[in-house]
């Protein structure tokens, strides 16, 4: 039988990067106790306030077809929430209501980029972007993010892969998986150059509630001038830790967001009304769950940093935001992958390489914050030991 060709180019681009957690998975299911600090999962369930709310909509028989675009007071509450966040009005027909940020990610990238053409993103970058990419056809054209520059993108590093395919420059502030944060400096930068080279920019905003005590995110909304080449993406799946509830959103230009609506017509006929609901209410206040998260994933951030940092030829970057932090193995003198397989055969603790998430960065491992602190610690000490037992048998 012949398949299509998008099956062929996204065969090697699933499951490969997921190895070490579902052996870890796999492992637990038999009995083994493994301290998983590889996805990136809220510490804390969704909030009771959205389960009532969610509850109540499912009560009221809020189960009908809803449209391509999204609940009226779901874009609503989005339109209350962006311009009140940014400062300028933005009305409701700017925005599409989808199942999810990486819905948000395919469908916006299937309405603006096709075979020939380039997008430009970071690397390392969030496991699914590869995929992404390439089911359009188009070609991921990568920049590396350097430890020395606290892993933001490098604005003379995009311009010189800029060529004439390039359509996109995709980014992804606070970042996954180095918690990195683009400063203003670096967004007027990048914007000066996709306003030269007419790039559109598409920016996923995921942990935009989820930056640090001391840090700022900036969104390239908050630059007019870039307000009509912008797509943002974002989610309740972090912020209000929800993310099987698979509520996500996209703002961009109202002419794309209209050009958008016949793709999720035809991909879904609209999201469903509990949900919408449950997600107006939810955004109409501030999370009641942002601010402690961002808190723990930072305290537990300075205690890895604490306990390895500089030990054993260890390294460990800080996160500004986000739920993950990094740890540089390359002493070891192993990839990530073998370090993180033999990690969690010898020591039960299961962590991310860094080759799961693109090429750049090799001899990483990622380290997720939504542990407790005791377990985090405790992981800390068994990494330890692994780094030396591994130097010993050297
Ligand atoms: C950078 C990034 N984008 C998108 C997603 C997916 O988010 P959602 O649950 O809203 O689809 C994730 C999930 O981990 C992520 O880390």
């Amino acid at each position: 039988m012949k398949y299509a060709s998008v099956t062929e180019r996204l065969a090697h681009l699933g499951g490969a990067k997921w190895v070490v957690h579902a052996k870890a998975r796999e492992m637990k299911a038999a009995g083994r106790p493994i301290i998983e600090l590889t996805i990136g999962e809220p510490d804390v369930p969704t909030p009771d306030v959205m389960k009532a709310a969610a509850k109540h909509a499912l009560d009221a028989d809020r189960t009908g077809y809803s449209n391509g675009r999204g609940e009226p007071a779901l874009l609503d509450a989005l339109a209350a929430r962006y311009s009140k966040r940014i400062g300028r009005p933005f009305d409701t027909g700017r925005f599409m209501a989808l199942p999810g940020t990486q819905t948000c990610l395919y469908a916006v990238l299937m309405g603006l980029v096709e075979a020939g053409d380039e997008v430009i993103v970071g690397d390392p970058l969030y496991a699914t972007y590869e995929g992404l990419i390439a089911a359009t056809g188009a070609t991921a054209v990568k920049v590396a993010l350097r430890p020395e520059r606290g892993f933001r993108l490098s604005p003379e590093d995009v311009a010189a892969k800029i060529t004439p395919r390039t359509r996109i420059l995709f980014l992804n502030s606070p970042h996954n998986p180095t918690g990195a944060i683009l400063s203003p400096g670096d967004l007027k930068a990048l914007g000066a150059l996709a306003r030269q080279h007419d790039l559109w920019i598409l920016a996923d905003e995921v942990y935009e509630d989820l930056t640090f005590p001391g840090a700022t995110h900036t969104t390239p909304l908050s630059l007019p001038e870039l307000e009509d080449r912008t797509v943002v993406v974002n989610s309740i799946s972090k912020s209000h830790a929800a993310p099987g509830f698979r509520s996500g959103w996209a703002l961009g230009p109202a002419d794309f967001i209209d050009r958008l609506l016949p793709l999720s017509e035809t991909m879904l006929f609209g999201s469903q009304p509990f949900i919408a609901d449950m997600t107006a209410a939810a955004l109409s206040a501030p999370s009641p769950v942002a601010g402690g998260m961002a808190e723990r994933f930072a305290r537990r951030a300075g205690l890895i940093h604490d306990r390895l940092d500089g030990r054993a030829g260890l390294a460990v970057h800080r996160p500004e935001a986000g739920m993950f932090a990094l740890l540089d193995v390359r002493a070891t003198g192993l990839s990530g992958e073998a370090f993180a397989l033999s990690l969690l055969d010898a020591q039960g603790v299961a962590v991310m390489p860094s080759e799961s998430f693109g090429d750049a960065l090799r001899g990483w491992c990622r380290i997720a914050l939504s542990q407790d602190d005791a377990l985090i610690a405790e992981s800390c000490d068994r990494i330890l030991t692994h780094v030396e037992r591994l130097k010993e048998a050297a």
